[in-house]
């Protein structure tokens, strides 16, 4: 691939996936990010066109994937059903023992297509309500809206979703992406190396950080408590989910685009409360933190996405496997790209020390 997949300047706050700034990025249709990862370049009309259709054509699962979902003990974390569910759907890919990049360009778009279908389906039988159909029509954000709750997102909040997942698409190393990419780098199979990244990502110091976020605003209930609640865990020397960053060190640009869609949400339904609270938060953090004591300690890309997500009616049980809907493409973008190296990633312990 001759483009670097993502870039980062964790000083500047500067995100670019493939060359593209972030900031034009979420202007696109999640296809072609998704395209423009995976394939290198942006798609033009009817590239973008046919694979929109082939993805929106593979998002259906079948009887057999279905009956296990329902298996499923109903009170997991989401994340664990999507990890177990992912795992098992690999036996039905046709492509699964076809390595070439035409067969893990199908094996890719089938992953893409399918995860969204899984959390709403588990999503919806854990809540006692019947699956629904995918609906090809719609984009990547609104069918997975409309698939969660049985009707059709408004139009903002079908863009918002859109956009959320493009802003989860791609993180550089981050600790999934390196599982995944540390499964690909041993020739193993696409599903594999993703249900490698599914696993790192469930955790609350990776993509676990939002739902977190989402209790913390729950906890704090009103706008007026968030500056005694941040106190106390400074006090204690809890960290604060949401803030913090092993690159950024300053704003992160995705947290800042979540701010500004958090506040359009807020406004559109005539409701400020919850950003309110969070703003409180952040206020808090960074005269106690960034202006007191130094520390580069900024709201990530888990703080606003937690505040759409209660806009939205998403509870935080979704909130990782929404993150992991995104996230699909840059893991298999990296996998691509470990694939073409066909070098094993074989760090020495040593290393360790320095992580
Ligand atoms: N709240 C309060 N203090 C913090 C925070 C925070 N969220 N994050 C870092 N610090 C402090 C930490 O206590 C330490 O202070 P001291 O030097 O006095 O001991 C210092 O900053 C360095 O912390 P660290 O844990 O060594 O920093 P790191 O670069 O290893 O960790 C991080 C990065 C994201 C794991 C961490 O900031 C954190 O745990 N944040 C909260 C969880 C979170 O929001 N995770 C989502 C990360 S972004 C999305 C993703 O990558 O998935």
């Amino acid at each position: 691939m001759s483009k670097n997949i993502c870039f980062i300047d964790g000083l500047e706050g500067i995100l670019k996936y493939r060359e593209i700034d972030i900031n034009q990025l979420v202007e696109l249709p999640y296809d072609a990010v998704s395209y423009l990862l995976i394939l290198g370049e942006l798609p033009v009309d009817q590239e973008l066109a046919e694979y929109s259709s082939r993805l929106h054509g593979e998002r259906e699962i079948n009887r057999e994937v279905m009956d296990i979902i329902r298996m499923c003990k109903l009170n997991i974390d989401s994340m664990e059903a999507l990890r177990t569910i992912v795992s098992f759907i690999s036996q039905f890919d046709p492509d699964i023992n076809d390595s070439s990049p035409e067969g893990n360009l199908r094996k890719a778009i089938r992953l893409i297509a399918k995860i969204p279908t899984i959390v709403a389906v588990y999503y919806r039988m854990a809540n006692g309500k019947e699956p629904l159909p995918p609906d090809r029509s719609l984009s990547h954000g609104a069918n997975f809206l409309y698939m969660i709750r049985g009707s059709k997102p408004s139009q903002l909040e079908a863009e918002v979703m859109e956009k959320d997942f493009i802003l989860s698409a791609e993180h550089e190393l981050n600790a999934s992406t390196f599982s995944s990419r540390v499964t690909a780098s041993t020739l193993s199979d696409l599903y594999s190396a993703v249900v490698s990244g599914l696993c790192t990502l469930k955790g609350p110091l990776h993509g676990g950080a939002r739902s977190e976020v989402m209790n913390m605003i729950e906890e704090i209930a009103c706008p007026e408590n968030a500056e005694e609640f941040i106190l106390e865990k400074i006090a204690k020397k809890e960290k604060i989910m949401g803030f913090g960053h092993r690159v950024y060190k300053t704003y992160d640009p995705r947290g800042m685009i979540f701010k500004q869609l958090s506040r359009q949400l807020a406004e559109a339904k005539g409701d400020m409360h919850w950003y309110e609270i969070a703003e409180a938060i952040e206020n808090t953090v960074i005269r106690e933190l960034v202006e007191k004591k130094g520390k580069p300690i900024y709201p990530n890309v888990d703080f606003y996405s937690g505040v759409i997500y209660k806009y939205m009616d998403i509870p935080p049980q979704l909130a990782t496997s929404i993150f992991a809907i995104g996230r699909v493409s840059g893991w298999i973008a990296h996998c691509f790209d470990q694939y073409e190296k066909k070098k094993i990633i074989r760090p020495r312990a040593f290393m360790l020390d320095e992580c």
